[in-house]
């Protein structure tokens, strides 16, 4: 009986001592919090691809602080399941607005200024947050490489036609979701659209390294505008955007993994919601942040010279 109480004993030790390895390895995963309690009452604020992931988590924290929170999908219906899905999580709060983007089609995009611009008097937070991530070789309705066109090409065509109104807003914001992941490419303008050669990781890279490079060159056309431009990493997080890499079989397998080992979209969202709401970061226009943390940009973020040229193809080919 005593060896049974003695086994019973260390047992329960061994997994007290796990389960606190545990949090304290989630808590490691989970990264930076934004812990900003800035309210957002009477500010209209657009997320860019809200229906899921990050998008989801921003748009709820943004309605929770009393935003009016508008939610640019490409789908009316899972963009009302989730404003729904929020709604019910927070049982009241902000305002939240479905319309519909394909960020994918520089009409639609249009069509969404028009519509936003028509109805609504100020714009005091874009969160181009949408993306796309290892797409087979494919191109949007407009004969663009898919993650140039819709990663980069729809935000900067979006937030260009919405500038005159961040203009308007004081102390507007522009947040710009990337990734780590731009550090280790650089753009090459001859083949923007992969007529050459096409790789899925390489063109996911360039247009997260393209939403840097717009984030600084915008920052610069901007400065003393009153508006404030970021870009970001969200870390590795675990959301649908890995609907291209991993093929269905392997989900099984992969999901718990992922679901132990990279941060939950709540945490994700943690470092763009810091971007939209800390007091402490206004007037640092062109920064990036990591972990809610500003973050030095790697070298092929800070070119100038490429960020305007970038500016000018973008301006041509989305023909602003
Ligand atoms: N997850 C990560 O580990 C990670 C790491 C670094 C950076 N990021 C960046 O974080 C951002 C959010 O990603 P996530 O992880 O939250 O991914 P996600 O769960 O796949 O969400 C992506 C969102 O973008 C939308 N979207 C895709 N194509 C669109 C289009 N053509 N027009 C309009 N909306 C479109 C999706 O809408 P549908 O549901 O209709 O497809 C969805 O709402 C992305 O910019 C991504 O590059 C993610």
């Amino acid at each position: 009986m005593d060896a049974w109480v003695e086994r019973a004993g260390w047992l329960a030790l061994y997994a007290l001592i796990l389960g606190m390895a545990f949090i304290l390895w989630r808590k490691f995963v989970e990264g930076g919090v934004c812990r900003s309690e800035e309210r957002m009452d009477g500010k209209t604020v657009i997320v860019t691809g809200s229906n899921t992931g990050m998008g989801k988590e921003i748009a709820a924290d943004m309605a929770s602080r009393g935003a009016r929170v508008i939610m640019a999908c490409r789908s009316m219906e899972r963009g009302n399941k989730a404003a729904d899905d929020i709604r019910r999580k927070l049982g009241g709060g902000g305002t939240l607005i479905v319309q519909q983007i394909d960020l994918g089609s520089l009409k639609s995009v249009r069509m969404f200024c028009k519509t936003f611009l028509k109805t609504e008097k100020r714009l005091d937070v874009l969160i181009n947050n949408a993306g796309v991530f290892f797409c087979p070789q494919m191109v949007t309705e407009d004969g663009f490489e898919y993650h140039f066109g819709v990663n980069h090409l729809g935000h900067f065509l979006l937030t260009n036609l919405l500038l005159e109104l961040l203009k308007k807003t004081p102390n507007s914001r522009v947040v710009l979701v990337s990734s780590f992941t731009y550090n280790f490419t650089s753009l090459d303008f001859d083949n923007l659209n992969y007529k050459h050669s096409y790789g899925r990781m390489q063109a996911y890279m360039r247009s997260k390294l393209a939403n840097v490079l717009f984030a600084k060159e915008l920052a610069r056309r901007t400065k003393g505008m009153g508006i404030d431009v970021f870009s970001l990493n969200p870390g590795g997080v675990h959301t649908d955007i890995t609907r291209y890499l991993l093929p269905q079989w392997a989900m099984p397998v992969c999901d718990p993994l992922m679901a132990l080992t990279i941060k939950s979209p709540g945490a994700g969202a943690q470092t763009a919601i810091y971007c939209a709401v800390a007091s402490e970061v206004q007037g640092m226009s062109g920064s990036y942040f990591s972990d809610c943390k500003e973050k030095a940009v790697g070298k092929d973020g800070m070119n100038e010279g490429v960020a305007k040229k970038l500016w000018e193809v973008s301006e041509r080919m989305t023909g602003l």
